[in-house]
This record gives C-alpha cells, structure tokens and sequence, in this order.
C-alpha cells in the first residue's frame, strides 16, 4: 500500500503529468511533506498542527499567554477565552467566493445539503436525550437557545428552528448571513432566526449564552481550533450541549473528503480542504476537554450509493460529529 503510494507520489513528481495531479500535489504539500518525510528529505515545509503540544490535559497550564481586559467574563471560571480572533482571511474568502449558491441543492454546498438530514438526526436523538425531550415530537427544541456558529447560508440553522429552538445563527462572511436571512425570511417559522456577521469570540465578548452551541464543519476552517472551542464552551451555559463536526485527520479522509470529493467527484470546490488543518477524532476530544466541555457521543457518516443518502455510521475514519457537555464547573 505505502510502496503504491510512493510509486504513485514518484509519477506526480514527473515533468508533464496530467495537471489533475500537478493542481493536486501543489494543494497537498503538507500531506505529501508527511508520507515523504521518513524516504528523503522533505521537499516541501510541513506545517504541524498547532495545538499539537497543547493537547494533553494540563492541571496548571504552562503560560499560554497573559491574560487580557477581554477575556470572556461570562464563563463560570471553567476556561479561559482569550481575544484572538478565530478568523482565517484564506478560508474565508472560499466561502464568501461561492456565498450566492448556498441553496442550491446542486451546487458546491451539496455535500452539506446531503449530509443535513444524518446531522440533525443525530442532533435530535443526542440533544432530545440530553434535554428530556422527545425525540417523536416534530417540535421537540421549543424553549431551548441554540447558537450554529459558522452558519453559512443556515442549511443547519433552518432545520433547528423547525424543530423548534431560538436559533442565533452567526457568521464571519456577511454574504453568508445576508444569503441565510433573505431564505429564512421566506417561511414564518424561519423567520424567526436571529442571524449576525460576527464570530464566536465576540459572542462571548457579547456574554452571550445558549443551552446549546453548534459548530457543523467549521473547526477545520479556523485560525486556532482550540481556542475556537474555549469559545465555544464560554458560550454554552453550565450543562448545556456542544455539537462539533469535522473532517478526521486520516489517509482514508484524504482519499475520500479531498481526492474524491474534490478532485474525481467534483462534490467541493477544488481547495475547499487542507488535509493539514484536519484534527483527529483524539485531538478533539482533547480540545474540548481542556476547553471543560466532555465528549459523551460520537458518529460518523457514510454515504449509500444506492440510495444516494448519507447515513450515520460508527465509522469515523472520514467524517465526524461528537456530542459533548459543559463540566458543572
Ligand atoms: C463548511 S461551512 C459550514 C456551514 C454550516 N455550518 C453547515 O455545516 O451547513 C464553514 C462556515 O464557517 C464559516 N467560518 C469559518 N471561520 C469562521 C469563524 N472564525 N467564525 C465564524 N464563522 C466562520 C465560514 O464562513 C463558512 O460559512
């Protein structure tokens, strides 16, 4: 397996190939910098995952950083948020660039509009559960405050509102939120969604709160993972819910979410994805452990090519979302 894949690395390395693989390696540097790495001396810079040192759990951290008049003051003493932005210029120019087709079900969002109905039953079935809820009712959020940060068009944040929850749906690019308030408009039950151009961090600034705090596909499009967690979880009140999904940091992922997806299905636009900027299954948890949120739930999705749907898995080797709480304190 590892020899085809150097076979296959040493045919891209060639003069001439096909661009496929010429716009593929050069998107891929870090991936490739990796499987390369104990053959030869690199040949491209691997940027390592930034948090990577920082994941274990600490009982007193080590400096991080000096604390700010910012830091969020509404977080119960569990985690400290410090005021760096979550922002990341490159990634989210991407979406601002194709913010007009969010609700075109065959359009570059796609994958987000198949993968939908897997995601929100797994909302229900771990939210409903958590709050006491039933999970039969077609309604079963109404009373509960849920914020979907990096909302995009809303594909999420309408579907939370149908089932009855306060949505405050908020994002960086402000295409994203005009596109998600001009649809939510054009039903009542929509129309009820707060939507804001702004970012978790600031949320907290804002000492907003929601029982619960979703993330759907984000976390791999943000400057600092970690810190975009302790965002998170200064947002979500004591005992409330987290909601994260992600692309996992593995060979399968890069196979099928980049390769496939990108550059032999065309399901995402070429660049959607830095394999890079993945987390493994393991790296969230601790993030949101250190963030003092406790990972209880966790489901893949894998996609039926029969049926044509996505169904929720155990296997996480590609796609996944985990259901966490906040620690009382
Ligand atoms: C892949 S889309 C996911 C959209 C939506 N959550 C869904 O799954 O349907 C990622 C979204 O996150 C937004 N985003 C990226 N970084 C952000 C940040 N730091 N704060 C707020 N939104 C961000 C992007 O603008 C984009 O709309």
């Amino acid at each position: 397996m590892v020899l085809r894949l150097l076979n296959g690395l040493r045919t891209l390395r060639r003069p001439n190939h096909h661009n496929f693989l010429c716009q593929l390696m050069n998107s891929h540097r870090e991936f490739l910098g990796i499987l390369l790495a104990p053959i030869s001396t690199p040949p491209f810079d691997f940027r390592h995952f930034s948090d990577a040192a920082q994941l274990l759990p600490k009982e007193s951290s080590s400096p991080e950083r000096a604390s700010t008049p910012n830091d969020a003051k509404n977080n119960n003493n569990a985690t400290r948020v410090s005021s760096k932005s979550s922002l990341n210029e490159t990634e989210l120019a991407k979406f601002s660039a194709i913010a007009e087709t969010w609700w075109d079900a065959e359009g570059p969002f796609k994958p987000l509009h198949a993968l939908n109905p897997a995601r929100v039953a797994f909302i229900r079935s771990t939210l409903c559960e958590h709050f006491r809820k039933d999970p039969n009712s077609p309604r079963p959020f109404v009373g509960l405050r849920f914020a979907d940060v990096g909302c995009g068009g809303g594909i999420l944040s309408e579907s939370l509102a149908r089932m009855g929850a306060t949505v405050t749906g908020v994002d960086a690019v402000e295409k994203n939120i005009n596109i998600a308030r001009l649809h939510a408009e054009m039903d009542h039950v929509t129309s009820t969604i707060e939507y804001c151009c702004t970012t978790a961090e600031k949320l907290v600034e804002e000492q907003r709160q929601f029982d619960a705090v979703i993330a759907l596909e984000v976390i791999e499009h943000v400057a600092d993972p970690a810190e975009f967690c302790k965002s998170l979880a200064a947002l979500t009140v004591p005992n409330g819910a987290t909601v994260i999904s992600t692309v996992n940091r593995t060979m399968r992922a890069y196979a099928m979410a980049i390769v496939a997806a990108e550059y032999i299905l065309n399901w995402l636009p070429k660049g959607t994805h830095e394999w890079s900027r993945f987390l493994t299954a393991e790296e969230l948890v601790l993030i949101l452990h250190r963030a003092s949120i406790t990972v209880h739930e966790m489901a893949g999705f894998v996609y039926n090519p029969f049926t044509g749907k996505w169904v929720l898995s155990e296997d996480i080797s590609v796609n996944l979302i985990a259901f966490g709480t906040k620690n009382l304190r």
